[in-house]
């Protein structure tokens, strides 16, 4: 049976990848974000997973706001990333493992989520820029399986939904007749605005609490409603649904590896956590 390794979560702005280009890492203002990352890669090196299941939202490149399902699985050989108009690289694609998604779709489907199954699937920033933090030069050749959740356009699902999902998806894991080394990703947050009156809005304060809170206690965030982690967070800080989904797919004993928080990164309040599954 297949092991669940532990998760990692992070934020996943897209000027990270014009920073990467043109190596700002050690610039004054990038720093310390991107210190936070070699502690992230050593516990990779030691647990040496072969699989990541990438709990994230589409930006509009996969899915725009004419169509946008909860939650989506890709089931593909292969990932490929696209312009976004963000002005940054477009990065090489990533590999699929359908076995693994299939496996998961029908176990998804009789724990009651109706996944919309994707067999051809584009991954914007918030899949490619975590795994090209974890494994800088496009090294990374773990085989992925892409899970969407819609943090865009109401109505969202809310954190407790975004969590039963995550443990559906770490059941069924665990139920894999496969001997790999799975490791889970959620990527976004941690609190940040783009638009409207608030622009620019962060709750640095939140983000701790919901941090600390995820190790221990990650039902924590369920007494907030969708439009109440809006206003907490940030239109887009409701990203951390993705973290949510992330913690509820550890099954084991969970302890807090390593983490870092930066504020900001251009309109983001920045958050790295490292979990290990035991
Ligand atoms: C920014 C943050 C995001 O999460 C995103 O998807 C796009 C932009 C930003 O802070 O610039
Ligand atoms: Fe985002």
């Amino acid at each position: 049976m297949a092991t669940i390794v532990g998760s990692i979560a992070t934020s996943h702005i897209p000027a990270i990848g014009g920073a990467i280009a043109k190596q700002k890492q050690q610039d004054p203002y990038w720093k310390p974000f991107f210190d936070g990352f070699p502690p992230a890669r050593d516990w990779i090196a030691k647990v040496k997973p072969d699989v990541a299941v990438v709990f994230y939202n589409d930006h509009g490149l996969n899915f725009f706001l004419d169509k946008i399902p909860t939650f989506s699985i890709g089931a593909a050989p292969v990932y490929h990333n696209a312009d976004e108009g963000w002005g940054i690289p477009t990065l090489a694609p990533h590999q699929g493992d359908e076995d693994l998604s299939w496996h998961l779709i029908d176990a998804l489907n009789a724990n009651e989520f109706d996944m919309t199954v994707c067999q051809e699937m584009q991954v914007d920033h918030a899949f490619t820029l975590p795994l090209e933090l974890l494994w800088p030069g496009q090294k990374c050749n773990l085989r992925t399986v892409p899970i969407c959740i819609n943090t865009v356009l109401f109505p969202l699902p809310s954190a407790l939904r975004c969590y039963r999902l995550g443990q559906a998806v770490g059941r069924a894991i665990e139920a894999w007749d496969s001997d790999a080394r799975v490791l889970i990703l959620g990527t976004g947050g941690l609190s940040h605005q783009l638009e409207g009156k608030r622009a620019g809005f962060m709750n640095p304060e939140f983000d701790q609490v919901f941090m600390s809170k995820l190790v221990d206690d990650p039902l924590w965030v369920a007494r907030y409603s969708p439009p109440e982690l809006v206003e907490l967070t940030g239109t887009q800080g409701v990203e951390l649904l993705n973290w949510v989904a992330m913690r509820g797919a550890l099954t084991g004993r969970v302890s807090l590896v390593h983490q870092n928080y930066h504020i900001p990164i251009s309109n983001t309040a920045t958050g790295l956590m490292v979990l290990a599954n035991d």
